[in-house]
């Protein structure tokens, strides 16, 4: 079984490092366009296999499009990433070229392939690999909510002092600062209502932080980060793969379930080996239906910059 990273910078080798350390596939590509690039960092990766005891093999490619052939699970990374003081969506010319571009040529090697986009506004470019690709809306997914839940997790561990293990927490909408959505009033410790514990204004503080939660990082670090996002990406795939049936957030194409039509936005789904299987729906308050439907508008607006 053969997976395929696109992109070896920052992203793409975080998720390339812990998808070979998980030993589920026996190859990973690892794509670049950068000459090098990529062959020297799957060597570094392929040396920590003594040390950390793994089989699978990496293989560094530049632009070789025939080697990632027959790839079950393709993650896309390629683009460039934010500085600071940048949104997501500023990216979205640079990006757009790169991932229509890099989507034709695996589909040429891979027909059955199953996509994850995580390049930059994450939203449109999953639903640009979709309408551009034709490829079943279940093979195409967006990786952002996977990534935001689990930031949101770490804010609330934080608080309440709690392993981030036991808190479920999830992000729906749009990934971006201003559209995602921290659903604090579901989200529980080990069952209990995190809302038991925090008052109104603690609670929109983490809700705040969660959704900062790349922006702050950005600031800090000078470009976007890389190892939540790596092992985001690298969670869903291995779902895929082991057809584990995980529930997460992802950016998929729907079709009127939350009030929604022909977007692609942040909703809980089942990830298993058909790609996304099904949406799971959740009964929102008014407020959050409303929160959804803001961050829906949004996302097409972003989507019109491409489209119309
Ligand atoms: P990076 O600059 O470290 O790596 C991007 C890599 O893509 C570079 O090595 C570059 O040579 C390569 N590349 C550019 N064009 C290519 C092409 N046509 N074919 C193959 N490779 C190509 O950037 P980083 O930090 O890895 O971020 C990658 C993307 O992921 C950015 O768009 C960033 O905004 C996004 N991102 C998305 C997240 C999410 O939750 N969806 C989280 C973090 C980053």
């Amino acid at each position: 079984m053969k997976i395929t990273v696109v992109g070896a910078g920052a992203v793409g080798a975080t998720t390339a490092d812990n998808l070979v350390r998980r030993n589920i596939a026996e190859e990973i590509i690892l794509l670049d366009i950068k000459e090098g690039f990529a062959e020297g960092k799957a060597q570094d990766m392929m040396q920590t296999s003594a040390l950390l005891g793994f089989d699978s093999k990496i293989k560094g490619v530049t632009n070789d499009y025939l080697s990632t052939a027959g790839s079950e699970v393709a993650v896309i990374t390629s683009g460039i990433p934010r500085k600071p003081g940048m949104t997501r969506e500023e990216l979205i010319g640079t990006n757009a070229n790169i991932v229509k571009t890099v989507v034709d040529n695996l589909i040429k090697h891979s027909p059955d392939i199953i996509i994850l986009i995580v390049s930059n506004p994450m939203d449109t470019m999953t639903y640009l690999a979709l309408k551009s690709s034709g490829l079943p809306k279940n093979r195409i997914i967006g990786m952002g909510g996977a990534l935001d839940s689990a930031r949101f997790k770490y804010q609330l561990s934080d608080k309440l002092n709690a392993s981030a293990n036991d808190l479920n927490a999830i992000v729906i909408g749009g990934h971006g600062d201003t559209t995602m959505i921290p659903l604090i009033k579901h989200a529980t410790w080990n069952s209990v209502a995190v809302t038991d514990f925090l008052n109104e204004d603690e609670q929109a503080d983490i809700v705040k932080k969660t959704m900062v939660g790349g922006a702050t990082l950005t600031a800090l670090i000078g470009t976007s980060a890389w190892y939540a996002p790596g092992a985001a990406a690298a969670a869903m795939v291995e779902s895929i793969v082991k057809d584990q049936n995980r529930l997460f957030t992802a950016s998929v194409y729907l079709e009127g379930e939350y009030g929604q039509e022909d977007i692609n936005i942040g909703v809980p789904v089942i990830i298993n080996k058909k790609g996304w299987d099904k949406i799971v729906p959740m009964k929102l308050s008014a407020e959050e239906e409303e929160l959804f439907k803001a961050s829906a508008d949004a996302v097409r607006k972003m989507n019109q910059v491409l489209f119309d």
